[in-house]
């Protein structure tokens, strides 16, 4: 008897609904006919009009005023919906009618997963500086000229709260380097490399990597492609223009520009406008699953098969020491002839990491896909654990944590993206205002992300991952400080700019004692943004130093830091053989320039990292530290020659 009454009473909600919906029909077509006659719009934007309203979305026009009042915002409206139109695959149209199929699917609260039970997939742990650390860096540096970047960055960043772009913040305070410059500079720094070996191989030599010299000719240039968007476009291009593209040559460097796409107000996917603008659809990011169609569409992706490149990078704005596990993940897609390579961390359980499975469905179907933490611990306990999501003996999760640095092989990925456009399965993520799950809180959108390209390959489809330890491999700068400062007193990783720039040396720092460098462990004496985190020296290996470990080795004999003491070693042809530093040394060579350092011996008052106090601008805020430079010995060597030290 009650199951009827709420029945009626919901039949009578749809009722009302549905009247509305053709009266606002009616009242829309009608505004739409009305401007026409009066020619404040176009039978051209007429069309587009009714296009909308077909696809019931006509209380965007059902209210507008009489002819004559905002025609201008009117025509510009009309403009935006055929930007949105053309800016998703399949138009509006597309858009809507997969917003509906979602928004259903949560609504009835559909397990994404059902039928599929996970299992740790084939992939490959490497202890960065083993034997089978360098085998695979070997093998990955001959790969580096066939190989082409995608930097993902057109990011909200609403997180972290910054007022510029992620990228043009700097790494570290040390030399100020940004987030762009490091990334330019440690592929001029490959590229350099594999014209190196390409110059050995052509004269006969051994095609080892310490070569350098001209300019890499177009068949060995390494090809950057950047994602923007409409938050970050204009002050990407401007970082690249004003340093003249750090280096690289501009047709290097490509920005394709993601499109957002309209808010969703409703189960229905009626779209919504700004709160503060009528005449606005209300927009937001896609997600970086967009780079995929972007790339096939841009033609991009064509251009690097016809220059018989291999392999595709994919990583991120925020992550400064990812190039440091390139080379070594290279090998590994190569020797485990992977067509899609994950790169990772190792994951404690529950950690808010997404965790690579590989899932396998009732019907025999096979997947290896990036599975988010918060399903995986439901997923296990209905499969396989009753546990759920726990540590194995090893005291990590067996499933590795996704850090979503992503190598695809060229030539299978371009032939898939022909056949699919790129287009990458969406999911929706409403927040409800209560159980019914019939009003949103905020409206909502689709959204798609990069790492679930593989949901479209087949059972037989060789994807894997490489995990690499978290001091070598992972060191994003995603919270703002208050945000950090929450997750330091829970004990969990702060990913903010200063455990961004901390972890920045001493990766460099680790880098040296693996070599052999006699370099103090880290200490917790300081406190920044309420925040202590470890610090020891302050080491800044420029990319160009060392593009493999192999190579780092070379170049690293009796060296010697005190522990506060900093170092910043510049260029491909410094030789640190033996030197002792207690403060601040900085040497810089240019190319061209050897330097062998043999006996120096450094003791100055060196550089003092400052906590920062009110009204600090915002980028130290957001480190929470200012560097004051005391005294520091520099020698920069600007003319090629060959010098040494002392
Ligand atoms: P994040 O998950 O860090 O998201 O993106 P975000 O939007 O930058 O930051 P929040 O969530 O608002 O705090 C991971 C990477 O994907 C890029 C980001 O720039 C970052 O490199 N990204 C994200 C895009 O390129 N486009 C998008 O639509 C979303």
């Amino acid at each position: 008897m009650r199951v009827m009454v709420i029945d009626a009473a919901r039949r009578r909600t749809t009722t009302r609904a549905m009247a509305a919906m053709d009266d606002a029909r009616v009242r829309a077509t009608a505004v739409v006919d009305a401007h026409v006659a009066r020619g404040a719009l176009t039978t051209d934007d007429a069309r587009t009009l009714r296009e909308t309203i077909a696809l019931g979305q006509a209380h965007l026009i059902a209210d507008w005023p009489a002819p004559g009042v905002d025609d201008e915002r009117k025509r510009a409206f009309v403009e935006e919906v055929r930007r949105a139109d053309r800016g998703y695959p399949g138009g509006v149209a597309k858009y809507v009618s997969n917003a509906r199929e979602l928004l259903r699917a949560s609504k009835e609260g559909k397990n994404p997963f059902e039928g599929w039970t996970p299992s740790v997939p084939t992939g490959k742990t490497v202890e960065y500086g083993s034997a089978a650390h360098e085998i695979l860096e070997k093998i990955g540096m001959r790969e580096t000229a066939e190989t082409c970047f995608v930097l993902v960055a057109g990011g909200l960043g609403e997180r972290l709260g910054y007022s510029g772009i992620k990228v043009a913040l700097p790494v570290e305070r040390a030399t100020n380097a940004c987030y762009l410059e490091l990334y330019v500079k440690n592929i001029l720094a490959m590229e350099k490399r594999a014209e190196g070996a390409e110059g050995a191989k052509n004269a006969g030599g051994c095609g080892c990597f310490g070569g350098g010299g001209a300019k890499a000719k177009s068949s060995t240039k390494i090809p950057l492609a950047i994602m923007t968007s409409e938050d970050t476009h204009a002050l990407t291009l401007d970082l690249l223009e004003r340093n003249d593209y750090f280096g690289a040559s501009r047709d290097q460097i490509t920005l394709m520009k993601q499109e957002k796409v309209p808010c969703l107000m409703d189960n229905d996917a009626r779209l919504a406008v700004k709160d503060d603008d009528p005449y606005k659809l209300a927009l937001k990011p896609h997600g970086h699953g967009d780079v995929h169609s972007l790339l096939h569409t841009s033609g991009l992706l064509s251009k690097w098969m016809s220059q018989g490149k291999k392999w595709v990078v994919f990583f991120q704005d925020t992550n400064s020491l990812v190039f440091r596990v390139i080379p070594g993940a290279l090998g590994v897609s190569k020797t485990m002839n992977l067509e899609f390579n994950s790169l990772c961390v190792p994951r404690k359980a529950k950690e808010a990491v997404g965790a690579i499975s590989l899932l396998t469905h009732e019907d025999g179907r096979k997947m290896t896909i990036n599975v988010e933490y918060n399903q995986l611990d439901p997923l296990l306990r209905a499969t396989t654990n009753p546990e759920g999501d726990v540590n194995d003996a090893t005291g990590f999760s067996p499933f590795p944590g996704n850090i979503n640095q992503l190598i695809v092989s060229l030539p299978e990925y371009a032939k898939q993206l022909k056949k699919t456009g790129g287009a990458i399965e969406e999911f929706v993520n409403p927040k409800y205002k209560d159980e019914t799950k019939t009003a949103f809180k905020s409206p909502t959108r689709l959204e798609c992300m990069m790492q679930d390209y593989p949901k479209s390959l087949g059972s037989k489809a060789k994807v894997g991952f490489t995990v690499f330890a978290n001091w070598i491999g992972y060191s994003p700068v995603k919270n703002s400080p208050a945000d950090g400062l929450a997750k330091f007193k829970s004990n969990g990783p702060t990913h903010t700019a200063t455990s961004g720039e901390f972890e920045f040396y001493e990766s460099c720092a680790n880098l040296l004692r693996l070599a052999g460098a006699d370099v103090p462990a880290a200490a917790v004496d300081a406190e920044f943004n309420g925040m202590k985190l470890p610090m020891g020296p302050r080491v800044v290996l420029g990319p160009d130093v060392a593009t493999s470990f192999d190579e780092l080795k070379s170049k690293v004999g009796a060296v010697k830091l005190g522990a506060k003491s900093a170092l910043v070693v510049e260029g491909s042809g410094v030789n640190l053989k033996n030197v002792e530093v207690d403060g601040a040394l900085v040497i810089k060579a240019c190319e061209g320039a050897e330097v062998i350092v043999d006996g120096l011996k450094v003791t100055n008052k060196g550089w003092q990292w400052k906590p920062t106090g009110k009204g600090a601008p915002e980028v130290d805020a957001l480190a929470g530290f200012v560097v004051k430079k005391n005294e520091t010995a520099e020698y920069v060597f600007d003319k090629p020659g060959k010098y040494t030290l002392p």
